[in-house]
């Protein structure tokens, strides 16, 4: 995204301002020099400190542990980078110094016990060692008098960031392995369970203890790793991987070395790609892996559910309390939860003699580690089957037949969407007691709310009846007609090679293939080769179908496809007036006129509403921008390239990843690799919106002037809306002749289309209602993310923090 890159290059101006330094802050500790205290090493670039910290919440007062390490000087958010003594951390009221040790290696030595701490411990055959903070954040050891002879390094030993410029991966000479291993907690720097690490293969992995590997990266394919096709995202650094007879490792650069991003692994055992924003003065988080938490190896600990919609993610199961609360509320959840009454089995005593029953969860996301007893073919005999046994601790009986499982349970993960059927269901097995206690307290609730209950269900069903009648009118006509899907042809790839004039004339070069003009003989049609589609011929066949029933005035209409051999060809009804992007951007086409600029909006906004809701699963396009937005001969707008995920499957995210181009498109969710929901499309449209009134590129660099993001062309509208003379802004090759009151419409409508929280924006329905004036529109927010990105130099004018959703 050239914007990001622009606030990139500021952080140059900034670094640059530097005022003159005390003398204290050098780079370098030396026999004469040790560092105490409150003093750092401050790298020569000045983007790098080295010193002793203590993290966590200095006013709660409850930590007393001081480490040495390394952050980035600039940022305000404590963020350790590496630490040297995550294991024996300096306890309070000591004072450590780090100094150049009699062996000549480099120390913590503590005064109050007068010991040694940690240190480098390495073979020292200098008598002049001093230890410097490079620019690049690398400690190194080495002899004073000849700077390449180094003893050792903090590159070597990584804690839980991957410094740009550092390896990570093996020295197959000295053996060493360098690997990443998450902190223990949000406050204590100790090794915790997940690590990152390089197979031999030249794999990436994320390991639980070590053993169970919960993520991998795919091999390396010449630019990213098969299964993180999102490494070469817009805002993200330049990887890179290298295999030879020495060293196999990964490391990346950065474009732009001023840049402050963190890489990593959290405390959760998520890969993590942080850019700080100097504006926002907080991390803007572009990439997580795995994307949600739940995907990570017993992240909640034994005997939880894990559900990725709530906060905080983990909850113990019914009948069990957290272990340590204390750990639980520093981020660390692998102790999970505890029993809170026995199980009579376990315990020989059991004065009640009640044996221990089942509680259902539903829909859940089974473990894996099941045992399937095929003996047992009814839930009875599964339930009897897990009785039987004292270390069993939960069945499931579904399709699959009987499975139980012993001892703790992990990766218990909450389903959103209900599925029906037993499938699902965990029975997780409690103390009788449990059950009893919660049974009592429910059966007085029960008449409460039973008064309130069957007031509501009325009410319930009413709403039930009224949406299941609406539905039946909207699916209906789809339902009903049989010509759905028959119209699609199936061509002989030599007629469309005869028709394209063995595809001589490109018409442009889509996302995801190349498209060419052909001639039938009784109309014109546009060809679309598709590069990535690796789906077999059935599947195709099956999708393309599927793709081809879906019909509206603005959408492009599929006529038919190609699936011989590798070839993979769709056929389109041609467009006389080609795409948006032609239209709007291109210097010797007509100008639009205001009046068909609306009607393109409308048209674009109805074809995207009908994707989103009137088909049978709602379609998201993804790809929303003026080069997909087609314009047949009387400028009706005309969306193509809907239903790509469905015809390329895999293929579709990677094809998204590597465009770079259509960053200023995407959604911020989409960006940090959250799931994407209906209203990315949303975002795209505002932005495509945006552009419709401007006549102009978004990222066009006459918006930014000298470096002024305050000319970033969104920024212009949100103000113009609020101080009036929202005439100014609109394409100046209209000369005025525009509907005032449509402009301030479309300028509202773009302003919430991109809300950087997807609940603020619209749907396209409420779209295609506010263009039609049936909807009236508050004042929107300014975009936080956009204020973030632009610096946040330009003080945002209160009135926007008054708004509902702005802060
Ligand atoms: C520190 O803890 C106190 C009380 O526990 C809390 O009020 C305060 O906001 C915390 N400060 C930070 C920086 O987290
Ligand atoms: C240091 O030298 C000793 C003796 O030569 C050797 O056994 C040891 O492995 C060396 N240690 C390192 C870290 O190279
Ligand atoms: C360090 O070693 C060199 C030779 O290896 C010697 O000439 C020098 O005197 C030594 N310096 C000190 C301070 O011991
Ligand atoms: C400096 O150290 C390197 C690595 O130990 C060595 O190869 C080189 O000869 C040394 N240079 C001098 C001038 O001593
Ligand atoms: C991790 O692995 C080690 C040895 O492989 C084992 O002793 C330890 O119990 C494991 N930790 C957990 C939490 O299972
Ligand atoms: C990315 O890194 C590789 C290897 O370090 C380098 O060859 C390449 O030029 C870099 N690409 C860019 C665009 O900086
Ligand atoms: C209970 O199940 C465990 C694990 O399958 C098995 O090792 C054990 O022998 C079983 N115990 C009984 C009494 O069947």
């Amino acid at each position: 995204m050239p914007l990001l890159h622009h606030v990139l290059l500021g952080f140059i101006f900034l670094l640059s301002l530097h005022t003159p330094v005390s003398s204290a802050a050098t780079d370098t500790v030396s026999p004469a020099y040790a560092l105490a205290g409150n003093n750092k090493l401050v790298s020569n670039n000045k983007k790098f400190a080295l010193g002793f910290f203590k993290p966590g919440n200095e006013s709660s007062n409850t930590n007393h542990n001081t480490y040495l390490g390394i952050w980035f000087n600039k940022v305000t958010k404590l963020t350790p980078l590496w630490t040297a003594n995550g294991e024996n951390p300096v306890v309070d009221p000591a004072s450590p110094e780090l100094t150049i040790s009699g062996d000549g290696n480099l120390a913590i030595f503590d005064h109050a016990t007068k010991s040694i701490i940690w240190s480098t411990r390495a073979n020292i055959t200098a008598n002049d060692t001093i230890a410097v903070l490079l620019n690049n954040g690398n400690l190194v050891l080495r002899s004073s008098s000849n700077s390449s002879n180094i003893f050792w390094q903090s590159f070597d030993y990584p804690t839980d960031t991957l410094f740009a410029g550092a390896k990570i991966g093996w020295d197959k000479v000295t053996g060493l392995n360098r690997r990443l291993v998450s902190r223990k907690n949000s406050i204590d720097q100790a090794p915790g369970i997940y690590s990152l690490e390089l197979g031999l293969n030249g794999d990436g992995h994320l390991l639980w203890n070590s053993t169970i590997t919960y993520w991998s990266s795919g091999d390396w394919n010449g630019r990213y790793f098969g299964l993180a096709p999102e490494m070469i995202g817009a805002v993200m650094p330049n990887f890179t991987f290298v295999h030879n007879d020495q060293e196999a490792y990964f490391t990346y650069t950065l474009y732009d070395d001023t840049a402050i991003v963190h890489t990593g692994l959290d405390v959760f055992g998520r890969g993590l790609v942080g850019i700080w924003l100097e504006g926002k003065q907080d991390w803007l988080m572009n990439y997580r892996q795995p994307v949600v938490h739940c995907d990570v190896h017993a992240i909640c600990g034994p005997f939880t559910i894990c559900d990725d919609n709530k906060d905080p993610f983990c909850d113990c199961m019914k009948g069990f309390s957290v272990r340590s609360q204390e750990d639980w509320e520093l981020d660390d959840r692998t102790g999970g939860c505890i029993r809170n009454t026995p199980l009579s089995c376990d315990s020989s005593k059991d004065r009640t003699g009640l044996t221990d029953k089942f509680y259902p969860v539903q829909s859940i996301g089974l473990p894996h580690n099941a045992e399937i007893v095929r003996a047992a073919t009814s839930g009875d005999e599964c339930s009897q089957v897990c009785l039987s046994n004292c270390s069993c601790t939960a069945y499931s009986y579904g399709k699959g037949g009987c499975s139980i499982w012993h001892d703790d349970l992990y990766n218990v993960k909450q389903l959103s969407d209900t599925s029906d059927g037993n499938e699902g269901v965990l029975y997780i097995r409690l103390a009788a007691k449990e059950l009893q206690s919660s049974e009592r307290k429910r059966s007085a609730k029960i008449i409460r709310v039973a008064i309130g209950a069957s007031i509501g269900a009325l009410f319930l069903m009413i709403l039930l009846l009224i949406v299941w009648v609406r539905k039946r009118k909207w699916f209906a006509p789809t339902q009903e007609q049989p010509e759905c899907g028959i119209g699609i042809v199936a061509f002989r790839y030599i007629d469309l090679q005869r028709a394209t004039k063995n595809f001589s004339e490109k018409l442009g070069g889509g996302s995801f293939g190349s498209v060419f003009k052909g001639y039938l003989s009784d109309s014109t049609i546009a060809v679309k080769r598709l590069d990535g589609a690796r789906q077999g011929e059935k599947q195709f066949r099956a999708e393309v179908n599927s793709i081809g029933i879906i019909q509206h005035i603005n959408l492009v209409k599929l006529i038919g496809f190609c699936c011989e051999g590798d070839n993979r060809l769709l056929v389109y009804e041609y467009m006389q007036n080609r795409s948006l992007d032609v239209c709007l951007f291109e210097a010797n086409n007509i100008v639009l006129d205001w009046t068909i600029r609306y009607q393109i909006a409308m048209g674009v906004a109805k074809g995207l509403a009908y994707l989103h809701n009137s088909c049978r699963d709602c379609i998201i396009h993804c790809d929303i921008k003026p080069e997909n937005i087609l314009l047949d001969a009387s400028y009706v707008p005309k969306i193509a390239d809907f239903g790509m995920a469905k015809i390329l499957g895999r293929e579709f995210s990677r094809a998204m990843t590597t465009m770079r181009g259509t960053i200023g498109y995407m959604a911020p969710e989409w960006i940090s690799g959250t799931v994407v929901t209906s209203k990315v499309d949303v975002y795209s449209y505002g932005m495509v919106l945006f552009e419709i009134i401007s006549g102009r590129r978004n990222s066009s660099h006459e918006y930014f002037r000298d470096g002024d993001y305050s000319f970033f062309f969104p920024m212009q509208v949100a103000r113009k809306l609020l101080y009036g003379d929202i005439g100014s802004i609109v394409d100046a090759n209209l000369k005025g002749d525009v509907n005032l009151m449509e402009v301030e419409r479309a300028c509202k409508i773009a302003c919430w289309c991109i809300q950087d929280n997807e609940f603020d924006r619209p749907t396209m329905g409420e779209v295609v209602q506010s263009l039609e004036g049936l909807l009236e529109l508050d004042m929107p927010p300014l975009p936080r993310l956009l204020n973030a990105i632009t610096g946040g130099s330009h003080p945002v004018t209160p009135q926007y923090f008054d708004s509902k959703s702005a802060c």
